[in-house]
């Protein structure tokens, strides 16, 4: 099938991607030149695992094609997916001034039926409003559907949710969509939702506000496992064990980060609130979020009385591993807050340095070629971000290298017995038993 993406960001170049992959005819539009000119050439503007391979691979099929022309991407594809950012406003709701745009020139260039999708991220009722802003500046009589199409894709593994994804959801009321729609969807081999509009919709922010609540129960469960001297690790694998439950995504830590969750929960709050009926439940999930990185600075106070002038090691910079991406990351968070105290950071991230360097407080820190070259002379150790090599790390050469045996584990990566037995003196999250344990 001819299918157009407009949009080539995170979302939009790997749904495009896929989709040349199993054999439609693919043409990903975006207004920023340089990027489609770069993406021509094969050049990807970001790390995530089996991307690039897989444009480069599509890209000498002449299945994927990219254009900044929006006539050309109206004129290619039988199903045109909206996937332009939808960002934050300051009181959380979202902005959809991008997608209102796109929809004004989609209709500007429709002369034939053509199937509309809502990719990105939009409030409920979102797909009304597209389909009357066609309606008002095509021209008269002009035939076309919007659906809705929600993404579940986690950056850092694309590309795997996108082959082979759990459940694909599509919102609409037309057959003549739907029809083509599971066309799209046919080389895919998972189970697929059919709903109306409103409803494909809410499940996006529904399924990541419920992802959220289960992060921010882990996190208050740390906190109670602290005091009560316990260890959140254990409790999470006791309750993860029933299927009703389910493990993942109850490992307490910084709390949750990135471009999706922090925006995507103010939004799903400002939406209940436009409704009239106030989903309270998410704002504790938020203030959860939001008491783990204060509380992990108060154990960092705590432990090193004060920040000024201290040598601290940051490992990781990304707001998730096997990503480069630091929007809204909490490790970021972090940093800037222990430079706003006086710390001198020298920091490690094995993707995401160059991202950071571009930040304002990646002026203000040290970046190291390795995690034992940040931490050499340090003072104090922080973990960040959960990167599988931070928990490989060999604590004996990590003692020799470190100025003074302290681990802060924000992510819950080392097993608290064996620092203990190599002299450090361990504090992660939630593990109440071993908190203040040390060799001595
Ligand atoms: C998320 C959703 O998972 C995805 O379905 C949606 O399409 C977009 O938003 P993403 O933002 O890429 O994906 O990352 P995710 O893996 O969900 O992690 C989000 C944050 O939660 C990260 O900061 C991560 O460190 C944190 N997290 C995750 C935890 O703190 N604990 C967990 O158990 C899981």
């Amino acid at each position: 099938m001819k299918l157009t993406i407009i949009g080539s960001g995170y979302v939009g170049l790997t749904t495009g991607t896929c989709f040349a992959d199993v054999g439609h005819q693919v043409l990903c539009v975006d207004n920023d030149e340089r990027k489609v000119k770069s993406l021509q050439e094969g050049k990807i503007p970001i790390y995530e695992p089996g991307l690039e391979p897989l444009v480069r691979k599509n890209v000498a099929a002449r299945r994927l094609r990219f254009s900044s022309s929006i006539e050309e991407g109206v004129d290619h594809g039988e199903v045109l997916f909206i996937a332009v950012p939808t960002p934050p406003q300051d009181d959380g709701s979202v902005d959809l001034s991008f997608v209102e745009k796109v929809a004004r020139e989609i209709a500007q260039y429709l002369d034939s039926y053509r199937v509309v999708v809502d990719k990105s991220t939009v409030p409920v009722k979102t797909g009304e409003r597209v389909a009357q802003t066609i309606r008002r500046y095509a021209k008269p009589g002009v035939e076309f559907d919007v659906v809705s199409n929600p993404e579940f894709l986690r950056e850092g593994s694309a590309v795997e949710d996108l082959m082979k994804p759990d459940r694909i959801v599509i919102g609409g009321n037309s057959d003549r969509a739907l029809a083509l729609m599971q066309k799209v969807y046919e080389p895919f081999v998972a189970p697929v939702l059919v709903t109306d509009i409103n409803s494909a919709e809410l499940i996006k922010h529904a399924a990541n506000s419920f992802l959220a609540l289960k992060i921010s129960y882990a996190n208050a469960l740390s906190e109670i496992c602290e005091v009560a001297g316990a260890d959140v690790l254990k409790v999470v694998d006791g309750i993860g064990t029933d299927k009703r439950i389910g493990r993942a995504f109850l490992n307490a830590g910084l709390g949750y980060g990135g471009s999706c969750f922090p925006k995507d929960i103010a939004a799903f709050i400002a939406i209940s609130e436009q409704l009239g009926v106030p989903f309270s439940l998410l704002k504790e999930v938020q203030s959860i979020n939001q008491r783990q990185i204060t509380r992990f600075l108060d154990a960092i106070r705590e432990a090193l009385w004060v920040l000024k002038d201290k040598q601290l090691a940051v490992w990781g910079l990304a707001f998730k591993s096997n990503t480069d991406d630091v929007r809204s990351s909490v490790a970021i968070s972090l940093v800037e807050k222990l430079v706003a105290e006086g710390a001198n950071v020298t920091a490690y991230d094995p993707q995401a340095m160059e991202k950071a360097k571009e930040l304002p407080v990646g002026s203000k820190i040290k970046f190291a070629n390795s995690a034992m070259e940040a931490a050499e002379g340090a003072e104090a150790l922080i973990i960040a971000t959960e990167w599988p090599e931070f928990a490989a790390v060999d604590l004996a050469k990590l003692r020799e290298v470190i100025r003074t045996p302290l681990i802060f584990d924000g992510r819950n990566l080392l097993d608290p017995g064996s620092a203990t037995n190599f002299g450090f003196q361990y504090r992660g999250i939630g593990r109440g038993i071993n908190a203040e344990r040390t060799a001595e």
